[in-house]
This record gives structure tokens, sequence and C-alpha cells, in this order.
């Protein structure tokens, strides 16, 4: 998919193709510098991470194995409330294990709080995080991002893996949606 066949539903390109792969290429010399002499556990949390996952997974040098969460915050509407449901769980024991927990996009930071705590509890060496995109409200609560791709301003954005209504998350983009799409 490229923005052509989005006709007007797009309403710019905030991040493109190019930046992306770039910006991930940095962000896998430093994840592999800091885990120098480690494998990590790449945790990405379904569905929104899969683009991230696969292009800096495949950027890293370090020992790393790979699973998956699928996690869903009540919340009203497209605010979420920091209370979550684990849909589908992990398969691997983290059990002294160095988890590098992979996201899309970090807006609140209440889902990932309650996350990395949840995993904390499962006796990991260490539990970090990486995202490819981050919302300032995010900046606001106490929870410490070590590998953060792109921060960007506080618009609803689709593309690389994000979706609005389950759509364009195939985008080799990140854009903002046109008002239209989602009536405004
Ligand atoms: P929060 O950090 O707990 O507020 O929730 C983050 C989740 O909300 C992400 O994993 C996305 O699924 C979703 N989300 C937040 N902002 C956007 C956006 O701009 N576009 C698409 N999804 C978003
Ligand atoms: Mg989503």
């Amino acid at each position: 998919m490229d923005s052509t066949d989005m006709g007007t539903d797009l309403s710019k390109i905030l991040i493109t193709e190019e930046q992306i792969d770039s910006r991930l290429a940095e962000m896998a010399s430093d994840i592999d510098r800091d885990y120098e002499g480690k494998e990590i556990l790449v945790l990405g949390v379904l569905k929104g991470a899969v683009m991230v996952m696969a292009d800096l997974v495949r950027k890293l040098h370090s020992p790393v194995t790979m699973d998956w969460m699928a996690v869903s915050s009540y919340g009203s509407g497209t605010k979420s409330s920091g209370v979550v449901r684990i849909l589908k769980d992990l398969e691997t024991d983290l059990q002294g294990r160095h988890v590098l927990i992979v996201e899309d996009i970090i807006d609140s930071g209440l889902t990932l709080s309650w996350l990395k705590s949840n995993l904390e509890s499962r006796g990991p060496a260490s539990v970090k995080i990486a995202t490819l995109l981050r919302k300032p409200e995010a900046a606001t609560v106490d929870i410490e991002v070590s590998y953060v791709g792109f921060d960007i301003p506080n618009e609803f954005v689709v593309g690389y893996g994000l979706d609005y209504d389950e759509k364009y998350r195939h985008l080799p983009f990140v854009g903002t949606l046109a008002p239209h799409v989602y009536g405004g």
C-alpha cells in the first residue's frame, strides 16, 4: 500500500519509510551496545508492533528470541484507562531473561506501565522498553522508555502497524488522517 491508494484519506506523511528505516538502524545499534554479551527476549505487543518488530530485529546483531503478547485496554473511545486484559500471553518463561518490550506508539503510557509491572513480577533479569513513536502525554507518566524512535505531536497517526478502525496498518510510512475519515 502507498499514499496513492489512500485517495483523499491521507492528510500528510509525518514520517517517511526512509526516516523509519534509518532511525531503526540507530536504535538497533544502541540496543546492541547496551545488551552486549546478553541474549534478548524481544517482546512484541500485538498488533501494532508487528512492523517495528520485524524491521528492528533484522537490524540487531545480538542473539534474540521473539515472543508476542496481545493486550486490550478498557477505556472509553480512544482513551485508555490503564485497566488491561491479557488476550494472548507469552509462551516464554521470563525467569532470568532480559526482556525488551517493543511498541508501536506510547500515548498515555498506561497500557505499558501495567504491562511492565506485570512482566517484572515474573522474575526477569531486566525489562526495558523500545517504541517507534511517543506522544507528548507519555512524557508526563512515570515510565522509563529506553529507546524512542520519534517524539510526535498529539495527532492521531496511522500506518506502519498503526490502525484507525483496523485499517491502514500496511502503509509503509506514518501519516495523519484527513479529518473527514474520523468524522472531524
Ligand atoms: P496508551 O499508551 O495506554 O494510551 O495506549 C497506547 C495504544 O493506543 C497504542 O498501542 C495504540 O494501539 C493506540 N494509539 C494511541 N495513539 C494512537 C494513534 O495516534 N494512532 C493509532 N493508535 C494509537
Ligand atoms: Mg490500536
